[in-house]
């Protein structure tokens, strides 16, 4: 059976009755579940005695109060799913007792947190690691599984658990994607008919131009707003406006 904790308080109770040789696998997620979601749930659920999901909705990483409001909620659905990936404890936690301090006190990077989504998303990753740095001191994982559909996210949250030398493991999980290519996302579900069509063509492109500036101009060509494509390392990065809806993507070079 599937448990639901909606306190830290509770949770750090619950926490405390798991014995030290159950290793706890944890994936962090925003609700809305889909495919992608469930194989980081499969991956954990292999890996550890004990698996740990979190859904909630962490307001300070929205910098577009709209973007906040619309994120799609399937509550229903998401505890179905939990249960059918035999989820021990679902931890969800609501913006009070999340942050006592009301977000005075924050995890801030000052470097690559600043490029690529950074650049459009003022705050946005000072969120990000704030509300992953509270959960993994209430979970107390030893593995915590993300996936590479937001390679960012996933080297900002690697950089902070070596800079603060937390006891935990990542693990990166590849992008899960739909039959057409399409990375999946819970913001999938915010595309008109005719703008899902077309949201193929991203990871097509991506894929296929000789360089990101060729990239560009065919997601352009499109219509579409580009914030920017970008080869970084061994990879290429695009965030681009399906008409208000804001997707992203990367794949190695
Ligand atoms: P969310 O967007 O719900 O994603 C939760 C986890 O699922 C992240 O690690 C994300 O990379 C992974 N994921 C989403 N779509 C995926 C796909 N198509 N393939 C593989 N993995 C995928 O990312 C967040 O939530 C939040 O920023 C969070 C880390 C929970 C902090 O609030």
């Amino acid at each position: 059976m599937t448990k639901v904790i909606r306190t830290p308080q509770e949770f750090r109770q619950w926490r405390a009755t798991v014995p030290a040789t159950q290793k706890v696998g944890f994936v962090p997620t925003m609700g809305a579940l889909h495919r992608g979601h469930e194989t980081l749930l499969q991956k954990a659920r292999q890996e550890n005695e004990i698996l740990v999901l979190s859904i909630y909705v962490n307001q300070t990483q929205f910098n577009d109060k709209k973007d906040f409001e619309k994120y799609p909620i399937t509550w229903e659905a998401d505890l179905k799913l939990a249960t059918d990936n035999q989820v021990d404890v679902v931890f969800a936690p609501e913006f009070a007792s999340m942050y006592p301090d009301q977000y005075s006190y924050k995890v801030v990077e000052t470097n690559f947190s600043h490029e690529l989504c950074g650049k459009d998303r003022p705050g946005h990753f000072d969120g990000v690691l704030s509300v992953v740095m509270k959960l993994f001191n209430i979970v107390r994982p030893e593995r915590a599984y993300f996936g590479e559909k937001d390679y960012q996210q996933l080297t900002l949250i690697r950089g902070m658990v070596d800079a603060f030398f937390l006891p935990i493991t990542i693990v990166p999980v590849p992008t899960v994607r739909e039959k057409d290519g399409l990375a999946m996302s819970s913001r999938n579900v915010r595309l008109s008919p005719a703008e899902r069509e077309k949201a193929p063509l991203i990871y097509k492109i991506l894929k296929t131009a000789a360089s990101a500036a060729e990239a560009r101009a065919s997601l352009e060509a499109q219509n579409w707003i580009v914030d920017y494509v970008t080869d970084f390392g061994q990879r290429r990065f695009v965030a681009v406006r399906v008409g208000e809806v804001r997707l992203i993507d990367n794949v190695e070079i």
